[in-house]
């Protein structure tokens, strides 16, 4: 079994059988519950907000790792955190005051990740590593499940893991957007940790999520 972890994205379940969904993906051997927040605003789409976290938290006992594409973020914290997120995530583009952010998802409880789009410069990162319990590298433009990895992103996502190592730090990398079986392998050849998979862990319905999950993650 080799240490990768898979998130699966809700994203692309059945919404209108949500609970059944996070279930299933619990019971097929998911990691962590992958939520993807969307505001409309920050990114060209609207998904869920905290009362959907609140009720489909029941039906996993997984970490909740919930992708903030909001802004603005600080203001939403406190009642993601009080829904059931473990792990907070968000863009340093959406609020003013990324430092800010990461001590308020802690005071709330939480894990704090930030997620780096496929243009965002990596400089925005450096300052903040020291403090953050996850980096999310987007290898599409957020927004939309169903798109093709960025192929850029894996340079990347070497880089981060050399500065993670070097930083003797316990900080995951997490690639999202466009995991597929092509792609998976060379994500974590790449140094990805935690892989989160939309598409390809709901595909063919519940009965192939404990198959599609086994074969992202490699060596199981
Ligand atoms: C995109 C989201 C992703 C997305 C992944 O904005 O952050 O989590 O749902 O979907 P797939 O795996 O289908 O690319
Ligand atoms: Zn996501």
């Amino acid at each position: 079994m080799s240490g990768i972890k898979i998130a699966p994205s809700i994203l692309a379940s059945d919404f209108a059988r949500l609970g059944e969904e996070v279930r299933a993906i619990t019971e097929a051997g998911a990691d962590y519950i992958h939520v993807d927040v969307m505001d409309g605003h920050f990114v060209p789409n609207i998904t869920i907000g905290p009362d959907v976290v609140k009720a489909i938290r029941p039906h996993s006992d997984k970490v909740f790792d919930v992708h903030l594409m909001i802004s603005p973020v600080d203001l939403y914290i406190d009642a993601f955190a009080k829904a059931g997120a473990d792990i907070i995530t968000f863009h340093p583009e959406a609020g003013p005051h990324p430092h800010r952010t990461i001590q308020a998802i802690k005071a709330a409880g939480c894990k704090a990740g930030l997620s780096l789009n496929p243009g965002t410069p990596l400089e925005l990162l450096w300052p903040l590593l020291g403090d953050l319990d996850l980096v999310l590298v987007m290898s599409v433009n957020p927004g939309f499940g169903g798109q093709s990895f960025i192929e850029s992103q894996l340079a990347r996502i070497e880089i981060i893991r050399k500065r993670i190592d070097e930083s003797g730090r316990a900080v995951e990398l997490e690639v999202d957007g466009g995991i597929n079986l092509d792609t998976a392998p060379r994500a974590i050849a790449a140094g990805a940790d935690v892989l989160v998979a939309g598409t390809a862990t709901f595909k063919g319905g519940p009965s192939a999520y404990a198959k599609n999950i086994a074969a992202l993650r490699g060596g199981a």
